[in-house]
C-alpha cells in the first residue's frame, strides 16, 4: 500500500472512536440487518459471507444508520464511499448491493439525503459526453450517484473534437453539492493515481468528498 494511502486510512480509523452517537432508537435494526444481507442476495445469489470482509460490510451497514458502535473503519456518515481494490474482489457487488439496500428503505418511506441513487459506470458517463456534450452531463450533479469502474473511461472523452476528462469535469460539480447528494465510486486505481489521472484539485476534493475502503484477496470470478 502506498504510503499516501495508508496515512487517509489511517486519518480515517482514528475516526472510530470519537464519532457522536447519532443512533436512531426507533429502527429494528436486527431486522434492517436482515433486509441488509437480503440485498446482497438480491445482486448475487451466490453470495457467500465468507468470501467477504466482515469489517466492511458492517461498517457500511453502520454508515446506513449512523451506528458508531460498529463502524469500524471509521466511515464519515456525509461522506461517499470509494470502494478500491484489484480485479473481481466484490466492490460493485457491494455496492450494488447498497444501492437495492437503500432503495428499499426510501420505499419504505426513511428520509435521508442520502437514500436513492443513479448507477453509471464511468464509460456510459464519458460515453454520454461524446454523444451529447456537457449538456447530457449535468443532470448527473444534483443527485446521489455511485460511478462505477472509475478510472476505465477514456481520458479524454470527444464530444466532435471537443475534448474532455468527464469524471475530472463531474467530480467538480459534485464537490460543490457533497452536503446535499453523495457520491459513491468503485475503482480499480490507488489513490496515488487520482492526481495523475484527475488533477492535484480532484485528488484533494476526494478527501472531503469519500471515505476510502481497500478491498483485498483474490478476484470471485
Ligand atoms: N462474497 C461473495 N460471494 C459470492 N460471490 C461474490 C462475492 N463477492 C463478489 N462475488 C461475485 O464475484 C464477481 C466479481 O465481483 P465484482 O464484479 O463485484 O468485482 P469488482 O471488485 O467490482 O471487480 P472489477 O474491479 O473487475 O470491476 C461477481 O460475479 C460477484 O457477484
Ligand atoms: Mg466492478
Amino acid at each position: 500500500m502506498d504510503e499516501k494511502t495508508k496515512k487517509i486510512l489511517e486519518q480515517q480509523a482514528t475516526r472510530f472512536h470519537v464519532q457522536e452517537s447519532t443512533q436512531r432508537t426507533s429502527v429494528d435494526l436486527k431486522e434492517e440487518g436482515r433486509y441488509f444481507r437480503e440485498a446482497f442476495l438480491k445482486v448475487e445469489p451466490n453470495f457467500d459471507i465468507t468470501c467477504a470482509d466482515r469489517d466492511i460490510l458492517n461498517s457500511i451497514f453502520a454508515w446506513v444508520w449512523k451506528l458508531d458502535s460498529c463502524n469500524k473503519l471509521g466511515l464519515d456518515y456525509n461522506k461517499g464511499l470509494c470502494l478500491y481494490g484489484s480485479l473481481g474482489v466484490g466492490k460493485s457487488m457491494t455496492l450494488k448491493a447498497l444501492q437495492a439496500y437503500m432503495n428499499h428503505l426510501k420505499d419504505k418511506g426513511y428520509n435521508d439525503y442520502r437514500l436513492g441513487m443513479y448507477w453509471r459506470s464511468a464509460s456510459v458517463l464519458a460515453n454520454l459526453y461524446a454523444v451529447d456534450g456537457q449538456p447530457a452531463l449535468i443532470q448527473y450533479s444534483t443527485d446521489n450517484l455511485c460511478v462505477d469502474e472509475l478510472g476505465r473511461e477514456p481520458i479524454p472523452a470527444s464530444n466532435y473534437g471537443t475534448k474532455m476528462n468527464v469524471m475530472q469535469f463531474l467530480f467538480q460539480l459534485r464537490y460543490d453539492w457533497r452536503n446535499e447528494c453523495v457520491t459513491h465510486v468503485t475503482t480499480n486505481l490507488t489513490m496515488d493515481k487520482i492526481a495523475p489521472i484527475y488533477g492535484d484539485y480532484i485528488a484533494d476534493r476526494f478527501l472531503e468528498m469519500f471515505n476510502f475502503i481497500e478491498f483485498k484477496g483474490n478476484s470471485l470470478r
